[in-house]
């Protein structure tokens, strides 16, 4: 197959919840564009709506967004099947003095909360849970300082706490084992925020009276997004593709460091700055992969990136591993047993060993049906082998794209045209 033309993703998902997060909080009316138009954006654009923001339609030309002073939601506020929303609003719940009650679809109400619920109890919010996980009550109020070091590398997790310190006036330091991505910590750099970095941890501290103004920000495109393209275009026998406007933050790159040292290289130009975060033009051509392994360090800067690595890995010469993966348990699916059980059930070898994935490369085509658990990551990464020749990829369900890339079926058949 020949890979051809540009093709440009959708707004990055993480940022995308956090400038509207952001601007629903900021005072008077910001002006967003590149939104994601996913349905993860818009479960926090209709629960800030339920608490009281004026936000326009969500499209990724202009966005306004209004804000108000936060109240008493008239009913539960749901997030749909999107983490980010549930967690970060947490922390924007945790400095507000009314109680609400969050819950989610089957899958989110599986994902765990207490990461983000214990340290905000910490801190004086008050959240009444029945198990780990949604649905819950929380209730706001006056908030202490906290300083903490987080078991996991997650960027929800900090996030989470950035904004009890942002909602609460009080300041938040937060460690964790190795850096996950950075948005939440630029975009308040960028809108002149007390947020730095000492001695390896991030370090929130208020200015008084705490004053955020309103602002207009362009949102780049999702490298996660890009990734699929990426990939397809590597897989593809001949030609190149032009990704333009991707945003290329190193906490959110390792797919490519890792792609790299597989044998593709991925070359990277019309490097600008968009908004505090770094924006480029990816020019993608095809490449022979060996295996590689992927150490537990490198895990938090391509966390989502692993169903498409793996696939990748599965076309490699060699064997890849992926260390210390066990997060992957408790995304939109499990996607450390269904990415290798799907591997298997189109003919190739991986494996999960412990918190390890294990992945045999080959180069039969690969033929079965691939269960997606509508993971949304999981569907678009299995539907980049069926671009493969003589593939035979029948996914369970194609609609959870539009979690994060309404357009990608589009998108990937035009690399092709
Ligand atoms: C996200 C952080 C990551 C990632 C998710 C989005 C974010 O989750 O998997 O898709 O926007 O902060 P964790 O923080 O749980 O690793």
């Amino acid at each position: 197959m020949k890979v051809g033309g540009i093709v440009r993703p959708p707004g990055d998902k993480s940022i995308s919840h956090r400038v509207l997060m952001v601007a629903a909080l900021a005072r008077g009316e910001s002006e967003l564009s590149g939104l994601l138009t996913g349905d993860d954006v818009k479960s926090s654009a209709r629960v800030l709506r339920q608490l009281g923001a004026d936000i326009s339609a969500i499209n990724d030309t202009r966005v306004a967004v209004r804000a108000s002073r936060f109240s008493h939601p008239a009913s539960r506020l749901h997030c749909g099947n999107s983490g980010t929303t549930a967690r970060l609003m947490l922390g924007i719940l945790a400095g507000q003095r009314f109680a609400a009650i969050l819950t989610g679809d089957a899958s989110l109400r599986r994902r765990p909360m207490r990461r983000v619920t214990e340290p905000l109890r910490q801190m004086g919010a008050e959240i009444a849970e029945r198990g780990d996980g949604l649905p819950l009550t929380i209730r706001g109020g006056r908030l202490r300082g906290l300083t903490y070091q987080s078991p996991v590398a997650s960027a929800q997790v900090k996030s989470a706490l950035l904004f009890a310190g942002l909602t609460g006036d009080v300041p938040v330091t937060v460690r964790e084992p190795y850096r996950s991505r950075d948005h939440t910590e630029r975009l308040f750099a960028h809108l002149g925020l007390g947020i730095h970095e000492r001695d390896g941890a991030i370090v929130f501290e208020p200015s008084s009276p705490s004053n955020l103004p309103s602002f207009r920000l362009s949102v780049p495109g999702d490298a996660s997004s890009a990734a699929f393209l990426v990939a397809a275009a590597v897989l593809a026998e001949e030609g190149e593709l032009l990704i333009e406007n991707v945003g290329v933050n190193p906490t959110r790159t390792g797919f490519l460091v890792v792609l790299e040292r597989m044998g593709a290289h991925v070359e990277r130009v019309n490097l600008r700055d968009e908004g505090g975060e770094p924006v480029a033009d990816l020019v993608v051509r095809p490449a022979q992969l060996n295996g590689t392994e992927v150490p537990a360090a490198e895990i938090p800067t391509l966390v989502d990136e692993v169903p498409v690595l793996a696939v990748l890995a599965s076309r490699a010469r060699g064997a890849t591993v992926f260390r210390e993966v066990g997060e992957l348990r408790v995304k939109e699916s499990n996607r450390l047993e269904l990415v290798a059980a799907n591997l298997r059930a189109i003919g190739a070898r991986a494996e999960a060993r412990g918190n390890d994935l294990h992945v045999e490369g080959g180069d039969q085509p690969p033929r079965g049906r691939v269960e997606t658990a509508s993971d949304h990551r999981l569907a678009m990464a299995f539907a980049v082998l069926g671009t493969l020749p003589g593939s035979d990829v029948k996914l369970s369900e194609k609609n959870s794209v539009a979690i994060s890339y309404p357009s990608f079926f589009r998108d990937l058949r035009k690399c092709f045209e």
